[in-house]
């Protein structure tokens, strides 16, 4: 049959007050915890004390190795029933966290490495500490470097972030279910879904882009 428009235009503020915002709302949470995460075992990972290394090598691998679907579903049914009673939302936000952390920790451990050796040895024949030539020189130069990695990490995870419709959060995915089943119309239902999430990461690979020209070359000297 033809779409109907007026089922279209009943449940968009559906779409987007509750499935939009929560999708934003997931991701925004997600990659900044990620961040500072990926942070945290990037450094633990090049540390001289293997054990700290190892253990970082073990988080990152477990979390790119496993599939997220398979993560969310683990939390939410195994290991946040053994700590308490949790809604959806939280075990869905800390495999997203977790998820993203292991991720971006990858991409802070490649910014740092990539930045020259010198840079370390100039800072510390001045005196520094280790501690104070990563916090101060190496990883504000990373972390320049790296943003157009994190934006596109924003972008994966704006999507995979539907994911957790499976443990029923509502997000942009579930409101699609939700709707697809209340109207039995699934065209009226998935194709707007599909050009909401299109929306929103092409404006979003557009930042991508931008920071990319306003921060790519501005190492050059
Ligand atoms: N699609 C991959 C999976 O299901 C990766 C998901 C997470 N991606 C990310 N950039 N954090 O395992």
């Amino acid at each position: 049959g033809i779409i109907r428009f007026d089922i279209i235009a009943e449940y968009l503020p559906m779409m987007l007050k509750i499935g939009v915002k929560t999708t934003i709302q997931l991701t925004v949470i997600s990659v900044s915890i990620g961040t500072v995460l990926g942070l945290i075992f990037s450094i633990l990972r090049l540390s001289k004390f293997k054990i700290l290394s190892f253990l970082s090598a073990v988080y990152v691998d477990f979390f790119r190795g496993t599939p997220l679907l398979v993560q969310i579903l683990m939390f939410h049914f195994a290991i946040m029933p053994a700590i308490g009673r949790f809604p959806s939302i939280v075990s869905g936000l800390v495999a997203l966290s977790l998820n993203s952390g292991a991720y971006i920790a990858e991409i802070f451990r490649a910014g740092i490495q990539s930045i020259d050796r010198g840079q370390m040895e100039a800072a510390r024949s001045l005196g520094m500490t280790y501690g104070q030539a990563m916090r101060y020189i190496i990883v504000p130069q990373a972390f320049k470097r790296v943003l157009p990695a994190l934006g596109n990490e924003f972008i994966a995870m704006l999507k995979d972030s539907s994911l957790v419709s499976v443990i029923a959060v509502q997000e942009l995915a579930m409101t699609g279910s939700l709707i697809s089943g209340r109207t039995a119309r699934p065209f009226e239902a998935w194709i707007p879904v599909a050009i909401l999430y299109l929306i929103l990461t092409m404006v979003l690979s557009r930042f991508v882009a931008y920071l990319e020209r306003r921060f790519g070359k501005s190492d050059t000297r």
